[in-house]
């Protein structure tokens, strides 16, 4: 079983100090850094928008996993693009049409992503998936962090798993929600880890390098 990666979520970080905790996480071994962007209308939530981004990629020796929880994003993809995020996901359910926005993500040069809420089928992402380089399975309702894993998600992983096997895609699988020790065997057939409350709420690199040796239950 391969190396899983690991996408701390600096949503759970010390927002005071974004360069000395993307640093840390960096030297505690982790892949890609996790930038949840919020607009208070998709969600209930508003975190960070383009200027952060920019300026995290000033410092960030790590690639930017921007998932953008925002209604309408074709209005901004350029945007974050531009100010480095190096993967862009978007909701499903944000756009009419999302084909369209991944395929100017990828023009645009960045990796594109789709992701869907909990309760939307995975249907509705399937037709997608040659479009992507990168597939987000939210494991709890898309605003905030620190919720509880949603077992009933897992069966989209496995499903997506045999799809892009049987279509012959590369797209990685990303879990993002209640992430910790037990819940990442559960969902052992994904490829990346998106963890905020556990990374941060202990040693960065004991909770990095567990879900990066994380083995089937
Ligand atoms: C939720 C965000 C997640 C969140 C994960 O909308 O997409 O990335 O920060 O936080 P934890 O790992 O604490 O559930
Ligand atoms: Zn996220």
């Amino acid at each position: 079983m391969s190396k899983k990666m690991v996408a701390p979520s600096i949503l759970s970080a010390d927002f005071a100090n974004l360069e000395n905790e993307i640093k840390a996480i960096a030297a505690a071994g982790a892949d890609w850094v996790h930038v949840d962007v919020m607009d208070g209308r998709f969600v209930p939530n508003i975190t960070i928008g383009i200027p952060v981004v920019k300026s995290l990629k000033k410092i960030s020796p790590l690639p930017l996993d921007v998932h953008l929880m925002i209604e309408e994003p074709e209005r901004y993809v350029e945007e974050f693009i531009k100010a480095g995020s190096d993967y862009l996901t978007i909701h499903v359910e944000s756009t009419k049409d999302p084909a369209q926005v991944l395929k100017r993500i990828r023009t645009l040069g960045a990796k594109a992503g789709i992701t869907l809420r909990p309760g939307t089928a995975l249907e509705e992402i399937l037709p997608l998936l040659p479009l992507c380089d990168l597939v987000l399975v939210m494991t709890v309702e898309p605003g905030f962090g620190g919720q509880s894993f949603m077992h009933d998600q897992v069966a989209k992983i496995t499903r997506l798993r045999d799809e892009i096997a049987r279509l012959r895609l590369s797209c990685l699988i990303e879990v993002d929600g209640g992430i910790n020790a037990d819940t990442a065997k559960i969902c052992h057939q994904a490829d990346v880890y998106v963890a905020g409350n556990y990374v941060f709420s202990q040693d960065y690199a004991t909770a990095i390098q567990t879900l990066q040796a994380t083995q089937p239950s």
